[in-house]
């Protein structure tokens, strides 16, 4: 008897401490220090902001679809995964149905953490994880401009997913494995021209977020990193951009398809990359010849197999 009751003890405190192991890792952090606290609601720079927003491809997952105006941010955009589907939400400045009530660390919380005003995770689809290396600097700008933008009344509907993956707790599991939040340092082995297209590539365009393949928990496979792979869908294919495949592509080529869209063999890319064109269109010359000065950098990678 007196065992029995050890041992359902035993049992009992076993899964308590697993539970609040549980619950601690995934305990949505917003780390208030650091990058975040460094935003600030003042002094941002619309015109600069307008670049960042730019550079990030915001537009291509927030504008409302059905439209043309792509400063119109009302959400909605459906985006499928392996999970369910999500949808773009409006980041549009109403203030009830978009961020119009937002200060500059909200936002800030929100690129740089993965986490909501409310305390709670994000999915990573919302490409965080990469925007997690901006500059607080280009945070408050990107806030400024955010501001200048009309307010678009309407929520899209929820995201449907698999029940499992409604949790979103649980992206406090994905976080431990995948995320890496914080700045990247300058690399003095390089100059200035690559570091700055580092930052563009990795913190803002995002490249590898759609240029990699991904594992069954959907991070990115390390050694598929900018080598492509099928979309996670199952319904397209990403082109490897390491040497493998761009070995002949000249940095100039690179950087003119990155405002033209237009292939050194005469094609011209399509889908979601005439997007990213779109936006990187709008950058100073100097960026594109950065981010393609970067990419030329990248160590060859096999494509990995469908
Ligand atoms: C690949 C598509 C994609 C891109 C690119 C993207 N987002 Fe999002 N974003 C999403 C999705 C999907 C969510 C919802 C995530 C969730 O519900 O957990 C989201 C959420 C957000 C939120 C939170 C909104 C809320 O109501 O809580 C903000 C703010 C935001 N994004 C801003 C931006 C900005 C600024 C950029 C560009 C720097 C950007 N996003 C780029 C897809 C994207
Ligand atoms: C939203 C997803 C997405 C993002 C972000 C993205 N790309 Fe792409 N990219 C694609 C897709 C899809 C294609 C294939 C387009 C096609 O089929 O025409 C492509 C094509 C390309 C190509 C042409 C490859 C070839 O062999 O023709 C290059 C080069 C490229 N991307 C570079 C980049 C760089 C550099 C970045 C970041 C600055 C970037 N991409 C960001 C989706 C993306």
């Amino acid at each position: 008897m007196r065992r029995r009751f050890w041992l359902v003890s035993a049992v009992l405190v076993a899964s308590a401490a697993a539970a609040a192991g549980v619950w601690f890792i995934t305990a949505p952090e917003r780390f208030g220090s650091g990058e975040v606290d460094a935003v600030s609601d003042t002094g941002g720079d619309v015109e600069h902001g307008k670049l960042v927003f730019a550079a990030g491809d915001c537009a291509s997952c927030h504008a409302s679809p059905g439209q043309s105006d792509r400063l119109r941010l009302g959400g909605g955009l459906a985006l499928a995964s392996p999970y369910g589907s999500f949808r773009a939400p409006n980041i549009s400045t109403d203030r009830i149905d978009g961020i119009g009530n937002w200060t500059a660390k909200d936002l800030a919380n929100a690129l740089l953490r993965g986490v909501s005003p409310d305390g709670s995770h994000y999915y990573p689809v919302f490409p965080y994880a990469s925007f997690t290396h901006m500059r607080s600097e280009d945070v408050r700008d990107l806030m400024a401009y955010l501001r200048t933008l009309p307010a678009v009344k309407g929520r899209p509907p929820d995201h449907e997913l698999n029940p499992l993956f409604g949790i979103r707790r649980f992206v406090g599991f994905w976080k431990v494995l995948y995320f890496e939040p914080g700045p990247i340092a300058p690399d003095a082995a390089h100059d200035e021209k690559w570091n700055r297209g580092r930052y563009l590539s990795e913190a803002l365009a995002h490249c590898a977020e759609c240029h990699s393949s991904r594992d069954m928990f959907g991070g990115i496979r390390s050694s598929t990193r900018y080598a492509g792979g099928q979309d996670p869908v199952g319904t397209g294919f990403y082109p490897n951009i390491t040497a493998a495949r761009l070995g002949d592509w000249s940095e100039a080529q690179l950087a003119d398809m990155l405002k033209t869209g237009i292939t050194p063999n005469h094609g011209r890319v399509g889908s979601s990359m005439a997007d990213v064109v779109t936006n990187l269109a709008m950058l100073p010359e100097s960026d594109r010849q950065a981010i393609a000065a970067f990419v030329k950098s990248l160590p060859t990678r096999p494509t990995p197999n469908p």
